[in-house]
């Protein structure tokens, strides 16, 4: 088992220091700090859970170098006040054989929020487009107090015993803006060639070297791509790195500026990639890096699985691997490899991504216990045990009865289909869909791990369930039925030619629906269908009411899926009001006026509702002590 994660668990040295393998937690903000930038209990434990879990390298949520220039509950660094905290943080972290680097950077640069009440910081004048706001462009005085900024919250954090600091230059932060030719429009010598804009950041790097010394760590997080017009592009990114590796830095963090820049587009270069993205995006441009360069190279972005992680590392692509959402997702990710257990999958679904764009609370949709970490390690066993009936084998219903059991409940979980996985088995059919496929095999091995009693094609309705439960003897239940899809009242909706979206996903005969099909609503599962259906060589007309598509949904969801329906020649049409449906044809209407579409079939995909009926027959039961709805 070893031999076969030989290099993942290779250890290595960065400035003198040896670190126990290749695995680096990537930095994540978690959202779970103080706004003055205190670190809380709640991140400390979730930082110490994945040295537990078997990251070699620790590196925290991006910290501020300079109070007030943030605008989420993000860790700071500006007082020695924040030392105690971030010692024993260190102190625990190394208790586990673990190193840790504070990931520092000021903020946002031009795209910081007008909610930090002070002025954006750039290096140049140039309007940002996300808060319409022309930014402050640094003089020389401020940018060389700003180096004292970082150089003191690079002392702070050796003081407080951690390893070393990641100086963050990318993603759109104020170094990576002066790196960027896009962003970076000066004439002095901050501005103009390559030299001149890695110049403040080298001031940084090496005003930390002065301070802390040769055996103190200093990585460097930088974008070797971006998005933008006129942007880094993935040639200029390998001389940067060949300057960055000369300002003396121990190892070099490979990223893109991507899903972090407003308005934001497909790229195949995702820094942080979706399910519907190549795994290991960005794995070439590190590759690309690590050919030219000494110094150990970070690979980074949708890594998921060990076995990809491992042979990254073994094809020498890269030195190190960082993972960032499969951690979210597992605490243990880099400890599983070897005990063999399972690891639970992230599903690239941007949940977590969207929270920290919108400044909440991190969560995961896989991963309830995230940044609940205090929980995991408290818990006791129940003091009695219960006999828990769960109904619906779907993602809820199984993840309760694995929890359940846990605890030490008596478990039987009852489904009404064939198989486990409810509505996970359409979402995850898609080819494109493997990292839903993985979550699927997890929960099944989960519960087979399991003395849960599972019933399959057991149905149970409503009206029949009273009687059920005086039949046996449970005294929790928990509703897990998941959603019904909704129908519109659209007429024609009735006809044999319209269907669910959600039924074509699995076992579908795809010539029963003709050449041309519309799609009624642009969320994700129309997208998907429409993505499948062109696969399947339909024409395909995808039609939304809204004015945009998949309004609520991460950007780089929307970009990615709109990009692979472009692909596709799909046509996607928000701002439509289907008003008929006819044979052969589909009336909308569009800008006042009334459009037809020819349709040998239409799918509807216009959302769930949620269904409680068994949930409320189950409260009216007296023969329970407790019941509980779960998921939807
Ligand atoms: C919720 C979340 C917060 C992030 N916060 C940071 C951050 O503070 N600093 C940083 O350099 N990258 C941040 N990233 C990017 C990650 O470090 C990582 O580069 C990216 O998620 C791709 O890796 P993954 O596919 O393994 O998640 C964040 C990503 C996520 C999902
Ligand atoms: S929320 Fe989604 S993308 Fe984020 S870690 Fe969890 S499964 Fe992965």
């Amino acid at each position: 088992m070893m031999n076969r994660w030989k290099k993942m668990y290779e250890p290595i040295t960065l400035a003198g220091k040896k670190v126990r393998n290749r695995i680096v937690l990537a930095p994540m903000g978690t959202r779970s700090n103080l706004m003055d930038g205190t670190l809380t209990d709640r991140c400390s434990i979730y930082l110490e859970e994945r040295a537990r879990g078997g990251a070699g390298l620790i590196i925290p949520e991006l910290t501020a170098v300079k109070e007030g220039y943030t605008w989420i509950p993000s860790m700071q660094i500006y007082s020695d006040r924040i030392i105690p905290a971030l010692a024993r943080l260190a102190d625990s972290v190394h208790g586990f054989d673990s190193r840790i680097v504070m990931q520092l950077a000021l903020h946002g640069g031009r795209a910081a929020s007008a909610v930090t009440h002070k002025p954006c910081l750039a290096p140049s004048a140039i309007e940002s487009p996300l808060y319409k706001e022309i930014p402050h462009a640094l003089t020389k005085d401020e940018i060389l107090e700003l180096v004292e900024d970082w150089r003191t919250a690079a002392i702070r954090t050796q003081r407080a015993g951690f390893d070393g600091v990641e100086v963050h230059g990318s993603h759109g932060y104020l170094l990576n803006e002066f790196i960027s030719p896009a962003t970076n429009r000066r004439t002095d010598e901050f501005g103009g060639s390559l030299e001149n804009r890695l110049r403040f950041p080298r001031m940084v790097v090496e005003a930390i070297r002065e301070s802390c010394g040769d055996r103190f760590i200093i990585g460097f997080k930088m974008s070797a791509f971006e998005v933008m017009d006129g942007g880094v592009s993935p040639e200029e990114s390998v001389q940067i790195a060949r300057l960055i590796e000369k300002m003396g830095v121990d190892y070099l963090h490979v990223s893109a500026t991507s899903s972090t820049v407003p308005n934001h587009r497909y790229t195949p270069y995702e820094c942080v990639p979706t399910m519907y993205d190549e795994k290991n995006c960005l794995v070439p441009l590190a590759e690309r890096i690590k050919n030219e360069v000494k110094v150990p190279v970070i690979a980074a972005a949708g890594i998921v699985e060990p076995a990809d992680a491992e042979d990254i590392l073994q094809a020498g692509k890269a030195d190190m691997v960082a993972i960032g959402r499969a951690f979210l997702a597992d605490a243990h990710w880099g400890l599983k490899p070897q005990t063999g257990e399972q690891i639970r999958p992230c599903i690239g679904c941007m949940t977590c991504h969207k929270h920290t764009l919108a400044g909440t609370n991190l969560v995961c949709t896989v991963n309830p216990g995230l940044l609940r970490e205090f929980r995991d390690l408290t818990m006791p066993k129940a003091p009695v045990s219960r006999n828990v009936l769960i109904i619906g084998g779907g993602p809820a219903g199984m993840e309760a009865a694995i929890q359940a059991s846990d605890q030490g409940h008596k478990v039987t979980l009852v489904e009404k289909g064939e198989r486990l996985g409810g509505e996970l088995i359409k979402a995850s059919a898609p080819p494109f869909k493997y990292r839903t496929r993985m979550l699927l095999e997890y929960y099944r091995r989960e519960i087979s791990a399991r003395p849960i009693e599972v019933r399959l094609g057991c149905a149970l309705e409503a009206d029949q369930l009273p009687q059920f439960l005086a039949r046996e003897s449970f005294d929790v239940v928990v509703t897990a039925v998941g959603a019904k899809a909704s129908i519109p009242p659209i007429p024609g909706v009735e006809r044999e030619t319209v269907y669910k979206a959600g039924d074509i996903f699995e076992g579908f005969d795809y010539s029963r629906l003709g050449r041309s099909v519309v799609i009624i609503g642009a969320g994700k599962v129309g997208m998907e269908a429409a993505w499948l259906l062109a696969d399947q060589g339909k024409q395909v007309h995808v039609v939304e009411s809204m004015p945009e598509v998949l309004p609520g949904d991460h950007p780089s969801i929307r970009a990615t899926l709109l990009h692979q329906l472009e692909e596709r020649c799909v046509k996607v049409t928000p701002g439509c009001k289907v008003t008929q449906i006819l044979d052969g044809a589909v009336f909308v209407e569009k800008d006042g006026e009334e459009l037809q579409l020819p349709a040998d079939s239409v799918l509807l995909a216009v959302g769930y509702q949620a269904d409680d009926s068994l949930y409320r027959a189950a409260l009216n039961s007296s023969c329970v002590e407790r019941v509980y709805e779960a998921g939807d």
